[in-house]
Parts: C-alpha cells; structure tokens; sequence
C-alpha cells in the first residue's frame, strides 16, 4: 500500500483490530458516524493520492499509544503485577458504606463519560453483595439475564459462580459482585447476544470500580477472566499466565482466574481444577477453613 496519512492511518486500524481479536474480541461496535467514515473511505482514498508530479504529503506524527495503567514493576512475563496505591478519582459522599455504594451506583448513570458511549446499552446494573465484605469478584459486564434482572451474575455464568462461592464454604450474599463494566454492551440486533466490553467503554467505567474497591476494602480480590484482569490491572497477557498467585492493586491482593462462562464452555476436568486450585490460595489467603475433601475438589 502506498504511504499516505490515510493509508497509515487505515494500517493502524487494521493492526489494532487485529489485536484486539488476538485477545479475543470478536465484535467492535461502530457508532453511525464511524460507520458512514469507513464507508465513505474509498472516497478520501482517492482523493489522498498525490497528483501526478506532486510529493506525496509528509506523514503525520507519531501518535502515542493510550498510556498503560503504571505498574510499579513491569514483572516478567507471567509475574506478578503491581499497580501503586493511587487516590481514588471519585471520593463517595454518604456516612455508611450502603450510602456510598449508592451514591456511586446513582452517579454512573449521568457519569458524561460513560454516556457519551452511545455503545453501551440503558440499564445500569451496578453491584450486589455485602458492602463489608472480605471478599470481591469483579467480572466483565453485564449480560442479558443480568440486564432484566438489574443484578450482576444471576444468568448461567452466575449461577455457577454461587455455586463456586459455595464449594468455598461462603454465601454469595458475603461477597460482594461487581462488573468492570456497568452496562451491557450493545451489538446490533441485540437478542440475546453479548459481547466483551471493550477498552474505551471499561475506561469509562473504571474510576466507579475503582472507588467501589475503596469503599467496601475487600481483603481478596477475584479478577473473573482476562477483561477484568485488564481493566484493574491493565495486563494484557492472557488468564492463564496471570493466575494461581497475587497480583496487588494497590493494598489488596488481587488473584486473576478464569470467568465462569468459560468454564461453562470448556468443561474439562483440569480447567475446572485450575480455578479450584485459584480459589483455594483465596481462601489460604482469607484464612478460611479448608476440608481434605474441599483440597481434592476436581482431582481426577
Ligand atoms: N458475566 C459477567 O462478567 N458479568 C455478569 O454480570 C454476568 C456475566
């Protein structure tokens, strides 16, 4: 392809769409301005093409990536990842942490940030759970269950969830459940369909996840699959290279597993294990009682 701002600005769209589905993406939504700007492409291609005997235009300049959330350590590959105690952005006003949670779950429904995202659907589906909880499972977004029902985790995914939750000898009602993401990510032609968040839509939301983290001060944080082990820790690395040991966000340890929803499609033995064996170096961690028999769950 011959070199041209346009021509280097469509290769940069095309690599990092092609990172994206490397990490497993395989919707991008399209808002209609964006859609009509690739259509009427063609157009500015031709019209980028130098005139015969003109120089082609200078390239533009480098554009930097997106900064990555710092971590104190860049770890090697695998390791474990740091990210430095920072404020919180938002500071919840209210005199219990239920008020603050409120306050929080209240706000992100006008947060501008978060609604000039016309990708994300209506519904705001905040939190669940024990505002003094010990323990905190941060998942991805939203679903379609989850959308009728105004609640995190209560399709398939969550019910298995509650039903891990309870293999760890807790209640889901001890725990406290959240999303990275607050709303269910729109695709066209909705149905039942859903789709992973993607980076701009978890940024929008993140200084809400970030504050929930503040008030409730879990002691153990479960990151639920590789978006939200991204959007608290901005690794990119895949679950498996980031799980079975602590990662620290700020002062809380934070374990990285699989989301259930591929448990749900993978159902081998092993994978189910590997959670397994992720959950009891939680409850090593929390200092939860663990039975011979809960040690040999999913040992064949
Ligand atoms: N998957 C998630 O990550 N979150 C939900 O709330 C439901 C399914």
């Amino acid at each position: 392809m011959p070199s041209s701002p346009v021509h280097d600005a469509l290769a940069a769209l095309v690599r990092h769409l092609e990172e994206r589905r490397a990490g497993g993406e395989e919707w991008v939504w399209l808002s209609p301005k964006a859609r009509k700007e690739l259509r009427d492409l063609p157009k500015v291609l031709v019209a980028a093409r130098p005139a015969p005997g003109k120089p082609a235009p200078a390239p533009p300049k480098e554009v930097a990536p997106p900064e990555p959330r710092v971590t104190a350590e860049p770890a090697r590959p695998g390791g474990p990842v740091t990210v430095p105690p920072s404020p919180p952005k938002l500071v919840a006003p209210g005199a219990s942490k239920g008020e603050k949670l409120r306050w929080l779950a209240e706000r992100v429904a006008d947060c501008p940030e978060v609604r000039a995202l016309d990708s994300l659907r209506e519904t705001r589906v905040f939190s669940t759970g024990n505002p003094d909880a010990r323990l905190m499972f941060v998942g991805e977004a939203p679903g379609a269950e989850e959308e009728r029902q105004g609640e995190p985790f209560v399709g398939p995914a969550g019910q298995l969830l509650t039903r891990m939750i309870a293999a760890m000898g807790l209640q889901r009602e001890e725990t406290y459940i959240t999303n990275i993401v607050k709303f269910r990510p729109a695709v066209p032609n909705q149905g039942e369909s859903n789709r992973k968040p993607t980076r701009e839509e978890m940024a929008a939301c993140l200084d809400f996840v970030l504050a929930e983290i503040e008030i409730v001060k879990p002691e153990v944080i479960v990151a639920l699959g590789a978006t939200a082990a991204c959007g608290l820790l901005g690794s990119e690395e895949p679950v498996g290279r980031l799980r079975n040991q602590f990662h620290s966000l700020g002062e809380v340890p934070l374990m990285v597993t699989f989301h259930p929803s591929y448990l749900l499609r993978n159902t081998n033995l092993s994978e189910r294990r590997k959670v397994w064996e992720d959950l009891l170096l939680v409850m090593e961690r929390l200092q939860l009682p663990i039975s011979p028999k809960q040690r040999a769950f999913f040992t064949a």
